[in-house]
């Protein structure tokens, strides 16, 4: 995980959050708000999915006080989501998670023990299907490069799924995204390019340049570009048709952790999310 901790204390695990992470539960949850408050008034059922759910607390590293993980909130919001889908891939933070009052015993909340990227593809989005007049909103909050493009491209396809995805630049430049592309580890670019869908991330975070010696080099591109390509990509192979320019969460030293991104088929919800943005861009570290 990126500049966080986990902890196990006794019956407990929670992750020690940063404020960056405490702003994007709180966008998330703004959302979710109005995206119930709109989707209740329509003929749909609609669900609620958190590809990486978590253990459903955190520990905020600036208050040190307990914050609510990403399905505890969205299981506040009135009016509710017909039904709420919660992977982990991590046994203790499930159990947690299936321990909370909020959860027990509600037959409309599945917590689910496994990797979100066979999960939701064979087991969850099945049941979100545009023609079976469902729709969902989905959260996949990995800590870095752990999801695969499949799960974004295929739930852009099906077009009765919006979604919200941290695109975590920092794992990235760490692992993959080196000066020298081919030095860093074979473990990071195979990760990138499972997150990425294939090798186009290279062309997208590199510019051949000729030396003056004639010789061919690559030239590390910045965060924006790599931004950029995958906005398009999310638009042009996922086939989103909105994709708001996303938000970057900083650290405290104002270095960018992840970027937050939300696509969608619905203008009204990419006006939505670009209002909400725009609210919290300068609350930043
Ligand atoms: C950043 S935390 C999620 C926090 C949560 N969304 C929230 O805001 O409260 C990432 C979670 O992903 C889980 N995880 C990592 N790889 C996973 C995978 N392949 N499938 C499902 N969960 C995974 C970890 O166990 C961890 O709980």
């Amino acid at each position: 995980m990126v500049n966080e901790r986990s902890w196990n204390a006794g019956q407990l695990s929670f992750d020690e959050i940063g404020y960056w992470t405490e702003i994007k539960l709180d966008i998330v949850k703004d959302y979710a708000k109005e995206y119930s408050t709109i989707l209740a008034k329509k003929p749909f059922q609609y669900a609620y999915i958190d590809g990486f759910a978590g253990s459903g607390v955190h520990l905020s590293r600036d208050t040190q006080e307990f914050v609510l993980g990403s399905p505890l909130n969205a299981l506040k919001i009135k009016p509710p989501f017909h039904e709420y889908f919660l992977v982990d891939l991590d046994g203790d933070k499930v159990e947690q998670l299936r321990s909370f009052p909020e959860i027990k015993d509600r037959p409309e909340v599945h917590v689910i023990h496994g990797n979100c990227n066979q999960v939701l593809l064979e087991e969850v989005f099945p049941k979100v299907k545009f023609e079976d007049y469902r729709r969902a909103l989905c959260v996949l909050d990995p800590y870095g490069l752990q999801l695969n493009w499949e799960v974004i491209e295929v739930a852009g396809r099906m077009k009765s799924i919006e979604i919200f995805l941290n695109f975590p630049i920092m794992d990235m430049n760490r692992n993959a995204l080196w000066r020298k592309p081919e030095l860093a580890s074979q473990e990071g670019r195979v990760r990138m390019t499972a997150f990425w869908g294939n090798e186009s991330w290279l062309n997208a975070a590199y510019q051949q340049q000729t030396t003056l010696f004639g010789d061919d080099e690559a030239i590390k591109l910045g965060n924006k570009q790599v931004v950029d390509a995958f906005s398009d990509r999310l638009k042009k192979v996922a086939g989103f048709k909105y994709v708001p320019e996303p938000i970057p969460m900083r650290n405290s030293m104002n270095a960018v952790i992840y970027y937050l991104f939300f696509a969608s088929q619905q203008p009204v919800a990419s006006t939505i999310v670009d209002y909400i943005f725009k609210k919290y861009q300068n609350r930043g570290a």
